[in-house]
């Protein structure tokens, strides 16, 4: 797949970048994304979310520009433009009308995939108009185009939410093996549930909304220890913080 950087194209692609001070080490955050991948369906999956200090990822009324400052905001265009596709849930869309372009950094703009179950969003939104390729990936029947977005048709998985494995299939099926999960929370935390998420990047910015949209919404736990802790790396994003944590797919 010609959309992202090759394994070679990556470190110029950085080189714009300090290596120290946005985000420690960029080689140690970034190279984990062209390991060879371990899970059979041949993807590296990496999730991203910017949050509060209280775990919020937008106003309840879906404000959400922007939780992350500057560096935040590089740190995901650089993403966009060494992963061949990009996710975002319906959502997103209906809140944002976002391009998911690769713009502040230099690098090719992935493939842009939006997941729409029931087919809500209607074909006036960017991703749909305008740009790089789309995918409208949903379980509702209809016509093939929407705009100019192809339509991939997916079944539901046990969950009831689209099947997200048959969907990582079907994209390495088309080359797109770099995966990155935009947002919003639901869309990283369906990824999350399933276990298909090699990496998880967490923007944490000094403030507090007190309400909002979660970050994560994960199935109920009873006790502490149910819950899923991991080790991370910490990034300084200032003023915000990142953290790289490595996932390796396990499930909650
Ligand atoms: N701070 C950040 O990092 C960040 C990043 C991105 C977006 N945002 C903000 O976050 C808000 C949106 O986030 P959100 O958590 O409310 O929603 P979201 O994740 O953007 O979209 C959720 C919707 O996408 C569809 N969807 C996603 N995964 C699915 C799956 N596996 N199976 C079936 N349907 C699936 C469903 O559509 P249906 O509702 O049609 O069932 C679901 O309700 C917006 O306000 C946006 O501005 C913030």
């Amino acid at each position: 797949m010609d959309g992202a950087a090759g394994e070679a194209e990556w470190q110029a692609l950085l080189a714009g970048a300090p290596a120290e001070g946005e985000g420690g080490s960029l080689s140690s955050l970034f190279a984990p994304l062209f390991a060879p991948p371990t899970a059979p369906d041949g993807c590296i999956v990496v999730g991203r979310l910017a949050q509060t200090l209280d775990g919020r990822i937008a106003t309840r009324g879906g404000h959400s520009r922007w939780i992350g400052g500057e560096g935040d905001l590089r740190h995901t265009h650089r993403l966009r433009a060494l992963c061949h596709a990009v996710v975002v849930g319906a959502a997103t869309v209906a809140e944002d009308d976002p391009q998911l372009t690769t713009r502040l950094v230099p690098g090719p703009s992935p493939l842009r995939v939006v997941l729409d179950p029931s087919r809500r969003l209607g074909a006036g939104f960017r991703l749909f108009r305008e740009g790089p390729p789309t995918l409208l990936v949903t379980a509702a029947e209809g016509p093939d185009r929407h705009g100019m977005a192809e339509v991939l048709r997916i079944g539901c998985d046990a969950s009831g939410g689209l099947d997200l494995a048959a969907l990582l299939r079907a994209l390495a099926a088309r080359g797109a093996t770099r995966i990155f999960v935009e947002g919003g929370g639901q869309t990283v935390s369906r990824f999350l549930a399933a276990g298909l998420l090699d990496r998880l990047h967490v923007t944490v910015a000094p403030m507090i909304l007190g309400s909002g949209r979660p970050a994560f919404a994960l199935p109920e736990v009873a006790r502490v220890d149910e819950g899923l802790r991991f080790a991370w790396t910490v990034h300084d994003l200032a003023p915000d913080v990142l953290f790289d944590i490595a996932l390796g797919r396990r499930k909650p």
